[in-house]
């Protein structure tokens, strides 16, 4: 029987011909390594090309970061899943590198741009329009007030920084912002570039068991996280939002979209340099987010295209 969700998904993703195709591909070693090679140049090279300067931007940060602060950063308890440990992104070491953390911020303003392909945008313009597509979905679920927000998955802070500023001038009160992420490499960065102190705290630590209380937070945002995750280690982090959200709190998600023509029809290029990079990539295409929100105790509200790439989710955590 064909679920709803492979009906959604495209057909280079799941168990299609197509997509068992490129997975062999993938799994070819000397054919990978030249994949992910170019998935790499291909990247820099069109950041350059569109005003984002890639390679200045490692250097600023390999010189500026003090990587002394790793150490005090990292939680020494946190134990990797086997899941994040994989190859990624064309790093070795996935997201627990240097090179991941000095290269995530050129690499989300460059996915930004690639939203707009078509429009001529700065890419600073399309990182706003990017972010606030997405809020402006939240804030129609949101309470006048909020206090306490969690960024999950923050990565370098862009995420939890533009979250915070958005919703600190829309209600003119003051807002607690966590940052959390699994890469202390990733914190380290985010911690260094918040040069006002915004945000409140970055934490090292699984989404899975983040340590904050229950009921304390009002917004849990996974942005652009979950088409990273094995849907079981997506699961258990929707039951953690939904242990550590007050009631009434919001989860919110902002992803790709499986049903998006942009997503349907990316060129085989891109989708098999998205799938040599992204492991996870054929486990979220077929995975119904929306039935597991619902599973683990949310009211599911809302799916909304909120940019021709991405959809976002919003579900609230019963009173
Ligand atoms: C694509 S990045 C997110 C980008 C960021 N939220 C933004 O919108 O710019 C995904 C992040 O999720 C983090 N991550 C992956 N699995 C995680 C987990 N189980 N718990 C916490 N963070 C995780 C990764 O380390 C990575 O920094």
């Amino acid at each position: 029987m064909i679920s709803p969700t492979d009906k959604l998904k495209p057909a280079w993703a799941g168990n299609d011909l197509l997509s068992r195709f490129v997975n062999l591909l993938i799994k070819t070693k000397p054919i990978y390594g030249i994949m992910k090679s170019q998935a790499r140049q291909v990247l820099i090279k069109t950041a350059e090309k569109n005003d984002i300067p890639w390679r200045n931007n490692y250097q600023e940060l390999e010189q500026s970061v003090p990587k002394e602060l790793l150490n005090s950063l990292a939680n020494v308890d946190v134990i990797y899943p086997d899941y994040y440990q994989l190859p990624f992104h064309a790093y070795d070491q996935g997201n627990l590198c240097w090179s991941a953390a000095f290269e995530a911020a050129s690499a989300t303003y460059s996915m930004g741009l690639r939203v707009w392909k078509d429009e001529d945008l700065t890419w600073q313009d399309a990182q706003q329009r990017l972010r606030h597509s997405f809020f402006h979905v939240v804030e129609q679920y949101t309470p006048a007030i909020i206090t306490d927000i969690l960024d999950l998955g923050c990565s370098v802070g862009i995420s939890t920084q533009t979250l915070h500023q958005y919703f600190s001038q829309k209600q003119n009160a003051p807002i607690n912002t966590i940052g959390l992420d699994l890469s202390p490499y990733m914190l380290t960065v985010a911690q260094t570039t918040d040069t006002d102190h915004q945000i409140s705290q970055w934490i090292h630590g699984l989404g899975e068991s983040t340590g904050l209380a229950d009921n304390s937070l009002d917004l849990v945002t996974l942005q652009f996280v979950i088409h990273e995750l094995p849907r079981q280690a997506t699961r258990a982090i929707f039951c953690e939002a939904l242990r550590t959200l007050k009631p009434g709190g919001i989860l919110a998600i902002v992803d790709n979209n499986p049903a998006s023509p942009v997503i349907q029809n990316l060129p085989p290029v891109l989708f098999t340099l998205m799938k040599s990079t992204e492991p996870w990539s054929d486990d979220y295409y077929t995975f119904d987010v929306e039935a597991a929100m619902q599973e683990v105790g949310f009211d599911y509200q809302t799916t909304v295209p909120s940019d021709p790439r991405h959809r976002t989710i919003i579900g609230i955590k019963p009173d």
